[in-house]
């Protein structure tokens, strides 16, 4: 690997005296819990990483687990999302890309997405594998292995910056990903007996920087700051633009995970084959989506509350035009000079 294909320091970034994986979780949940915190809102509380982010507890742990201990290789392949950006879709498009020879996208009735929802084809590091004291054995995957993770760029596994593996990261327009939030937020909150929050509440935190893996922008900086300085390590996607057109972008992404698709593939429809596969009308009515659940190291969530609405510019039916524009200062502030364009605009 030449070191021009490094994107950060391979030391993690704290310091590790345990001698148990349990000895582990406990030094960095010590560390976290002695960290500046938020009122459970938007509804865990959320910690202060002392590289700036925000996150509940157990993932921020896991976070510092993986960043430790995780064994990178170059042909990894992660997923990278603020939550509510279109995770639940870029995992279902790269896994039915990747392994589109043993799984035919137009086999649809006999893929794996028909009991297994995307979480659980590929897991997040930190809200799957490394929690629950334990430091998953991962070795035994074949190539490529498929990983997520919700973490900024800055606390990615030191391992995982060093290897050169690969990062496919996906953006949101803020305010969709804020309203996003906000009806996730809601249905936990309803479960755990806890008042709704109104998209004001939360739209004040999100503005502050008080969100799940935010700030917003810091997030969405660091990936395309990265993507700008190794767009052959970082691929940036929108959800705006996948929107528009899923093809392109299926295509995009086979090639930059090494795996182009061949003239017979493409003439024979494979491409629209992983796009039908994975479309919102197509995988909300999936017995997986439907009845199915994920174990996330902050609960059990149903597959079918990572499916709402799955469209552009939902936020106008809840937020109101101040706060919007309230929202749209500040991405045109924070990304002036990035070369970043904020989503919506061409
Ligand atoms: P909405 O709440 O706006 O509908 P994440 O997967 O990061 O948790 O993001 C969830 C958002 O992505 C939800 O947005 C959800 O509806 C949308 N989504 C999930 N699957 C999708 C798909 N196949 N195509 C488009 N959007 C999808």
């Amino acid at each position: 690997m030449s070191s021009s294909s490094v994107l950060t320091s391979p030391s993690p970034s704290h310091e590790v005296d345990a001698e148990t994986d349990e000895e582990l979780y406990k030094q960095f949940t010590d560390s976290v819990s002695s960290w500046p915190s938020s009122e459970p809102m938007p509804f865990l509380p959320l910690y202060r990483h002392d590289k700036g982010w925000y996150s509940s507890l157990m993932p921020m742990v896991g976070a510092m687990v993986a960043d430790a201990r995780f064994a990178a290789r170059p042909s990894d392949i992660i997923v990278a999302t603020l939550p509510k950006s279109g995770t639940t879709w870029i995992k279902a498009l790269l896994y039915a890309t990747v392994h589109r020879r043993e799984h035919p996208a137009d086999a649809a009735a006999d893929h794996p997405f028909n009991s297994l929802g995307p979480h659980e084809c590929v897991n997040f590091l930190e809200y799957q594998l490394y929690t629950n004291n334990r430091v998953p054995d991962l070795g035994r995957l074949p190539d490529p292995r498929l990983f997520a993770t919700h973490v900024p760029f800055t606390s990615l596994p030191s391992a995982a910056a060093a290897s050169g593996c690969k990062v496919v990261y996906v953006c949101r327009d803020p305010k969709d990903n804020l309203i996003s939030m906000w009806d996730f937020a809601n249905k936990f909150r309803a479960r755990e007996g806890q008042e709704p929050m109104s998209p004001e509440a939360i739209a004040e935190l999100f503005c502050l920087g008080v969100s799940p893996s935010g700030p917003y922008w810091d997030h969405v900086l660091g990936y395309w700051g990265a993507h700008v300085a190794r767009p052959e390590q970082v691929l940036f996607f929108r959800y705006e633009e996948m929107k528009l057109d899923a093809a392109a972008h299926v295509r995009r992404l086979a090639e930059f995970v090494g795996l182009p698709f061949s003239a017979e593939e493409e003439e024979g429809g494979v491409v629209d084959a992983i796009v039908r596969l994975c479309s919102f009308d197509h995988m909300i009515g999936l017995e997986a989506t439907k009845s199915g659940k994920t174990e996330l190291v902050v609960g059990t969530a149903a597959n079918s509350s990572f499916f709402r609405r799955g469209q552009v510019g939902d936020w106008a039916n809840h937020l109101s035009p101040e706060i919007a524009q309230r929202i749209d200062a500040i991405t045109e502030a924070r990304f002036n000079g990035s070369g970043l364009r904020p989503s919506g605009t061409k």
